[in-house]
């Protein structure tokens, strides 16, 4: 199955939806519904010191989705934030392909933070991610896989990263995508403000990967971390087990819990002697 969700057709009214496969986006930018004591100057387009700019008025940064006139203004972003040189191509889909949910933060005209990710079945995920859900919600579920995440250096720590990352939440979370049982990522294990930055968010360490990155010809180890939505859930321990028992056995009352238990026995006898 594909997994395939429609930029523009996305439900949050302070979100520009932008004609990604035309050439002009829309001018009459809706303003992110959040208000805030930070104060927002106006900044240079790039720059290599982190000179911070503290926002005021956050509610003045745009969000809207990328389209393909962003393409060099992202690949710049995208050179300076990550150390990992993607093809030109992967700029071209990010900015025009409704494959991907490619949402940025706009002040002034100019694109101050994105996120960039994507819906996929679990089913398709690569081996190493596939023990994110619990095995009774794997068939059927998506994934959300955030691909990209990044602030212009002026303006981190004012919660631009944040708002994005909300807007792909609420995207997610949406009633018609309810099959979408967790959103992941995999980050540098060296990368300390992103790893900050998503426990601070909710997302759990999932998984270490020993050399999953190859940055100019040496490997670097990663981490992948999720957060759970939509009730979705990591697989099981016996944690779970026994809190599932518990509560199983708490809802039905105290009359019913020897037949209950008597039944599961009558299960398990079943099973173990189909296995002899
Ligand atoms: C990680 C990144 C996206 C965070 O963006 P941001 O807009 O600064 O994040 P926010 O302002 O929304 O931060 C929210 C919280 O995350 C945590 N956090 C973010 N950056 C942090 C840092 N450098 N050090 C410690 N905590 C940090 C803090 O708890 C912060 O809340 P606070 O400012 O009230 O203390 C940004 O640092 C960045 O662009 N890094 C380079 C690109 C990158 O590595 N992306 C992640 C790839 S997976």
């Amino acid at each position: 199955m594909a997994a395939s969700f429609n930029r523009y057709t996305l439900s949050l009214p302070e979100v520009e939806k932008c004609e990604g496969v035309k050439t002009e986006c829309h001018s009459d930018h809706a303003t992110a519904n959040l208000s805030s004591s930070r104060n927002i100057h106006s900044s240079p387009v790039t720059s290599v010191t982190p000179v911070t700019v503290p926002l005021c008025i956050l509610g003045e940064v745009q969000l809207r989705f990328l389209c393909p006139e962003d393409l060099e203004e992202v690949r710049a972003l995208c050179q300076d934030w990550f150390p990992i040189d993607y093809p030109y191509s992967w700029y071209e889909d990010i900015t025009s392909s409704s494959r991907f949910y490619a949402l940025a933060a706009v002040y002034g005209g100019v694109i101050i933070g994105l996120i960039v990710a994507e819906i996929k079945p679990y089913a398709k995920l690569n081996k190493e991610d596939r023990g994110i859900l619990c095995s009774s919600l794997g068939k059927d579920s998506l994934v959300g896989y955030i691909l990209s995440l990044g602030v212009r250096r002026a303006y981190r720590r004012n919660g631009i990263a944040s708002l994005l990352l909300e807007q792909l939440l609420a995207h997610v979370t949406a009633p018609e995508r309810s099959s979408v049982k967790a959103v992941f990522l995999h980050v540098l294990s060296s990368n300390a403000p992103a790893i900050l930055f998503y426990q601070r968010c909710h997302f759990r360490l999932h998984s270490f990967l020993p050399y999953y990155y190859s940055i100019r010809g040496k490997c670097k180890d990663g981490f992948t971390y999720v957060l759970y939505v939509n009730g979705g859930h990591a697989p099981w321990g016996l944690w779970d087990w026994m809190r599932h028992l518990a509560g199983a056995m708490a809802s039905l009352g105290p009359c019913r819990v020897p037949r209950w238990i008597w039944q599961r026995l009558l299960w398990a006898a079943t099973l173990l002697s189909y296995h002899r």
